[in-house]
């Protein structure tokens, strides 16, 4: 079974997928965390953010242990992430790594911005996942200053916004829901009203219980 999540940056969408995965016993993967890794790599090197050779390379370095490090939790690199995100070869040098993740038994879940779309079509479950900007700055804020960055809530809400209309409006792959994704804005609900919610989804869909 696939489970394809959608959304914009801090609708809560990772901790939900991470908690579908362990509840229906799929992997779980955070295609998000592909894009911060090529952008930090290139970030690091002191390379353009813009250099599409340069991020194709970057997209062979990235290790499983690379994938959780903190240094791709920063706001830097969710903005590289979304630069590097919008040049469709860093986009294509990715696609076969989530492929063959989703399509492994017993399948998986993924969070990311073209899941539904592009990366799993076929995916038996699609969720977009969302909540107002002012809503998902403040939970980005107070995530960021847990993990002892220094940031404020202007910048968190400007950058977010931001962030929103490249994902948005580039022309490869832009955020956008399925036209078969359940949508399910979390703006006024708690992660565990949003899991409930989800799963009743899943349940659903895939007649499971
Ligand atoms: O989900 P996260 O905020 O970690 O993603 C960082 C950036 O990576 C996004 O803003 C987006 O530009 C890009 N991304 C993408 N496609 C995905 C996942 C993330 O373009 N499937």
């Amino acid at each position: 079974m696939i489970i394809a999540i959608d959304g914009p940056a801090a609708s809560g969408k990772g901790t939900l997928a991470r908690r579908l995965a362990r509840r229906y016993g799929l992997i779980y993967l955070d295609t998000g965390a592909l894009y911060r890794a090529v952008a930090t790599l290139l970030l690091n090197d002191g390379a353009d953010l813009s250099d599409a050779e340069a991020a194709v390379a970057a997209t062979a370095r990235i290790t499983p242990a690379f994938l959780e490090d903190s240094s791709l939790r920063t706001a830097e690199a969710g903005r590289a992430a979304s630069v590097v995100a919008a040049m469709p070869p860093v986009r294509t040098a990715l696609f076969d790594y989530q492929r063959s993740v989703a399509t492994t038994p017993p399948g998986a879940v993924l969070d990311g911005r073209d899941i539904g779309t592009v990366i799993c079509p076929d995916a038996e479950v699609k969720l977009f996942v969302t909540a107002d900007l002012t809503t998902r700055a403040e939970r980005r804020y107070h995530e960021l200053m847990a993990n002892g960055m220094d940031t404020s809530r202007d910048i968190v809400l400007k950058d977010l916004a931001e962030r929103d209309q490249r994902d948005a409006q580039r022309a490869e792959a832009p955020l956008v829901a399925a036209e078969d994704a359940y949508l399910l804005d979390t703006s006024n609900l708690d992660i565990e009203a949003a899991f409930q919610a989800a799963c009743a989804h899943v349940d659903a869909a895939t007649g499971i219980n």
